[in-house]
């Protein structure tokens, strides 16, 4: 196979094959590009190898194409970085490396293409394409990585113990890119994956849960779950999941596997395009189910309160994961807090008090939330799933109505705290603070409307109620 055609279709491979010649290093694209271009998917990340040094190569490339405040050198790991136009190129050195057993520390040696090759992850990302003279465009292939991207593959280039233990992080990259590709894992590297899958222990969380991003962010992301679990690499890292599989029956009672349940609940959320937060809030939507499971006589198997036991579960496994502690873990504790909550609003005879709740609740996540609540139907009964998911076009229009009327959507309090402390003049304190939180509840029960005239009037009724003198 030759790329010479796809070479020239940008100018950098040119500038780095010419700047390669000058320095008399031979140089290669290699890894994910190269796979990716055979794949058909658009890549900006570009992998430059050479038998030599890359930083000497990245200086030089930089300085022939006038990107020379644009590059970043990694000594520790010889290696180098250039931004290009939208590209973001990678210089490094072809290398021996293996690990030590217990640690990431790898001793690195100088090495040939081939020894580059060998020590990389996968076959299909063991790829290259020359940029040398002789050879322009050809492509290097010693582990057969074309065929496997044909039949859908992933394979390590050596044994697979060997690359495993090189990197034990490269079993969570062997689930990721079968879900990202939607391939399988061959039987030998799975069967390594399973006997090595204690060696994920020395990895850091970052990187776990880099590439559990990568998975979750997939198309079908139950898929890259089912393949962690089977690898018994799940409960090293995530056991609160693993905990929602099985099946419970007493008195001829069951309840549902929450396992297979939230997976599909999380490929739902896929489907209606929901963004990797979301898809965190369908993960950890039915956590606490395990928990709070209770076998009663009557009721049979109830999860009671798992809502509100789950929402407390998010912080802690937001900072095992070392996923960000901020508005994005909020967002995922309060969309499970609220998952349960729009389901009564469809009986005929809610009232609105229970919408503009809700509303006032969920605020700008509303959308989210009813997608995660239609997500959540996962009955095998079509007629059912159409019933329910027609029942939330029902609150939804109830949900405009009230909004329309009420707009409790983003509630800002239509009488300020400096307003009550005039009215009667009062220092800040809890009674101010009563007011205030009166009002509001008279504004959600639809005592009064959501608006100045009103909310005026009834602070005026709380302070005579209060005893306090109004002075305007
Ligand atoms: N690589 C490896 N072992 C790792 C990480 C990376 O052998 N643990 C090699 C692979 O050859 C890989 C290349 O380094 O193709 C670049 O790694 P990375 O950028 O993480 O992955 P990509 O394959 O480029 O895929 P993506 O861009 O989707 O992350």
């Amino acid at each position: 196979m030759n790329f010479r055609s796809v070479l020239d279709s940008s100018p950098i491979f040119e500038k780095v094959k010419s700047t390669a010649a000058k320095l008399g290093v031979e140089t290669y694209v290699v890894g994910g590009f190269v796979r990716d271009l055979i794949l058909k998917r658009p890549s900006k990340d570009i992998d430059f190898v050479c038998v030599g040094s890359g930083i000497e190569l990245a200086k030089s490339v930089a300085s022939a194409i006038h990107a020379e405040k644009k590059i970043q050198v990694f000594k520790n790991f010889g290696t180098a970085s250039i931004q290009y136009k939208s590209y973001d190129l990678e210089f490094v050195g072809a290398r021996k490396e293996s690990y030590q057993r217990d640690s990431r520390k790898p001793i690195v040696e100088d090495g040939t293409l081939a020894d580059d090759q060998n020590r990389r992850d996968f076959t299909i990302n063991a790829l290259a394409i020359s940029l040398n003279e002789e050879t322009y465009g050809d492509l290097v292939d010693p582990f057969d990585g074309v065929k496997d991207l044909k039949r859908k593959t992933i394979r390590t280039p050596l044994d697979p113990d060997v690359t495993f233990s090189d990197d034990p992080l490269r079993m969570m990259r062997a689930v990721r890119f079968a879900s990202q590709l939607k391939f399988d894992i061959e039987p030998d590297t799975f069967d390594s994956i399973i006997k090595n899958a204690d060696r994920l222990q020395i990895i850091s969380q970052e990187r776990i849960t880099d590439e559990f991003n990568k998975i979750i962010s997939s198309d079908t992301p139950s898929y890259g779950f089912k393949l962690l679990y089977h690898a018994n690499l799940l409960d090293k890292f995530f056991p609160e999941f693993q905990n929602l599989l099985g099946v419970d029956e007493k008195n001829g009672l069951k309840h549902k596997d929450n396992f297979y349940h939230t997976l599909q609940v999380l490929d739902n959320t896929a489907k209606y395009g929901g963004d990797l937060w979301l898809r965190w809030a369908a993960i950890l939507h039915d956590i606490a189910k395990p928990a709070t499971k209770r076998f009663h006589p009557k009721q049979g198997w109830t999860f009671h309160g798992h809502e509100d036991k789950g929402a407390r579960m998010v912080p802690k496994i937001f900072k095992r994961f070392k996923l960000p502690m901020n508005e994005k873990m909020k967002y995922v504790q309060k969309l499970v807090l609220l998952h349960l909550r729009p389901i009564p609003l469809v009986r005929d005879n809610i009232t609105d008090t229970a919408v503009r709740r809700l509303l006032f609740d969920a605020g700008d996540d509303i959308e989210d939330l009813m997608t995660l609540c239609r997500a959540d139907v996962t009955s095998k009964n079509p007629n059912k799933v159409q019933k329910y998911l027609k029942n939330f076009d029902i609150v939804e229009q109830k949900m405009k109505e009230v909004e329309a009327k009420d707009h409790v959507r983003n509630f800002q309090p239509p009488i300020k705290g400096e307003e009550i402390m005039d009215t009667f003049e009062l220092p800040p304190g809890r009674e101010v603070g009563i007011i205030k939180n009166d009002i509001k509840e008279a504004i959600l029960d639809g005592v009064i409307q959501n608006n100045y005239k009103e909310a005026h009037a009834y602070m005026l009724t709380l302070g005579e109620k209060l005893n306090l003198k109004s002075v305007k």
